[in-house]
């Protein structure tokens, strides 16, 4: 077989070594930060089933793809895309999906960077007790403080991004891997304790209701693309990431095994965030709409009034700045990786390039939050913000699903039955293939498309 290249990159040790990474990728600030608060944002019920119908029919689907492009590709998103493309008798255009890509993933940590900053700086807030006995009044003002700040925030957004890049510069299997892999099951079991503490001590029914109780009356197109760009958000598709992952993965490893694998971590962890804080926030009177700012308004409480709490928020904290960061990582891997391949540049200047530029452009990100909000309208909604959410809605709603549909079209279009057979290691009449191939030739790329020009008022 001449289609088994050798790769320029190395490979994982074994598969758990690419479930962990994968799921390091995914799980991060998507399932704890963002989850809850855009659910908040969108009504609840009908929302999260939106998201998960997203998961299992659109979101699985593109991750095996994107695995397996990447594996048969071997080499970074853009230059996967050219070689198989070229393999396929296709245009040697597909290089623009991998490029695209690259600037996404570049778009996402600039802002990612500050996020994970405001969870460094609440490591400090917890070990210095700065919760101890606190009520939701003072949360808030200590939350507020810290965004209005853009020097801390700036400061904050500064050492995540040189812990990013020193891991990166070392990299992909570097001592973060190991870390991980004691650290997840950390926060896993952290987030249990707190939905036992929601459950004790929260409107435990009232937040249950409202995760997964649906009323479809409120739901918009806004938030059915919400909903879907999140799917591919939280599981680090549409973009490369796990393109590159792929690329790492040893031949004979199950595709369809580990992708279900890590979706169903990635899902389990956002739904006991979920589980976690909208009970603190219904017995407390709070908004569930508050925005980026809720589980660093929600939690706290619950630290603050737990025994052994300032134990428990360091904990949380330190977990949560490693989720982010094994998610970071991955976000500027294929710049990296681009920059080396095609660039020709030294791995570490490589690093210093993209480690520079995603750190100016955080700097609009830290502005948006206090000197720098404007309002703005995006699919009939009108919103006050700033770069922020320009750059969230750029990628999530936008970069990430079209890249997801380009990437279904190649692996259902393109791509022969053959060349996916031999590579997803199934056989052509397996119903599961069969399965597999149905959504990614038709359901994918018609949702899609239908919920981005429904959202935007084209359809
Ligand atoms: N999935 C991560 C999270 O939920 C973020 C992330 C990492 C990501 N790599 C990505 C998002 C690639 C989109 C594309 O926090």
């Amino acid at each position: 077989m001449t289609t088994k290249r050798q790769s320029v990159h190395g490979q994982w040790s074994s598969r758990w070594a690419f479930v962990l990474a994968a799921t390091g990728s995914a799980v991060g600030l998507g399932n704890i930060w963002k989850f809850p608060y855009i659910t908040g944002e969108n009504g609840g019920g009908a929302f999260v089933l939106v998201y998960l119908i997203c998961v299992c029919a659109i979101g699985i689907p593109i991750m095996m793809a994107e695995i397996m492009l990447g594996r048969r590709g071997r080499q970074n998103p853009i230059m996967t895309m050219e070689i198989l493309a070229k393999e396929e008798g296709a245009s040697e255009h597909w290089r623009l999906l991998g490029l695209m890509g690259v600037l996404a993933g570049f778009f996402i940590l600039s802002y990612y960077s500050v996020i994970a900053g405001w969870a460094l700086a609440y490591i400090v807030q917890s070990v210095s007790g700065a919760f101890t006995g606190s009520d939701a009044k003072t949360v808030s003002k200590i939350f507020g403080d810290l965004i209005a700040s853009p020097e801390r925030l700036l400061f904050w957004h500064t050492l995540f991004m040189v812990m990013t890049m020193l891991v990166v510069a070392r990299g992909v299997r570097s001592g973060l891997e190991k870390a991980v892999t004691l650290l997840m099951p950390g926060l896993f079991l952290i987030l249990v304790l707190l939905v036992g503490y929601a459950m004790a001590e929260g409107s435990f029914a009232h937040g249950i209701e409202f995760l997964f109780a649906a009323d479809f009356s409120k739901l918009t197109w806004g938030s059915v693309l919400t909903a879907m760009g999140h799917a591919f958000f939280t599981l680090s598709l549409g973009m490369g990431a796990i393109m590159i992952y792929g690329s790492y993965l040893p031949q004979d490893v199950s595709i369809a095994k580990t992708s279900f694998l890590v979706a169903g971590a990635d899902t389990a962890v956002a739904l006991l965030a979920g589980m976690a804080i909208f009970p603190i926030v219904f017995v407390n009177n709070l908004e569930p709409g508050a925005g980026p700012g809720l589980v660093f308004q929600t939690l706290p409480i619950a630290f603050g009034q737990m025994p052994g709490g300032v134990i428990v928020a360091t904990l949380f904290f330190v977990m949560l700045v490693f989720a982010a960061w094994s998610s970071a990582i991955s976000l500027i891997e294929p710049a990296v990786t681009w920059l080396v391949e095609r660039k020709g540049m030294t791995r570490h200047m490589a690093c210093v390039v993209a480690g520079i530029a995603t750190w100016l452009l955080g700097i609009m990100t830290v502005l948006s939050f206090n000197k720098w909000a404007f309002t703005f309208t995006f699919a009939g909604e009108e919103k006050t913000g700033g770069a922020f959410d320009i750059l969230d809605i750029l990628t999530a709603n936008i970069m990430l699903p079209l890249g997801g549909l380009l990437i279904a079209v190649f692996a259902g279009w393109i791509m022969s039955k053959k060349s996916t057979t031999d590579e997803l290691g199934m056989e052509q009449t397996y119903s599961g293939y069969l399965i597999w191939r149905f959504l990614v030739r038709y359901i994918t790329p018609v949702a899609v498309s239908i919920i981005m020009l429904k959202a935007v008022g084209i359809l």
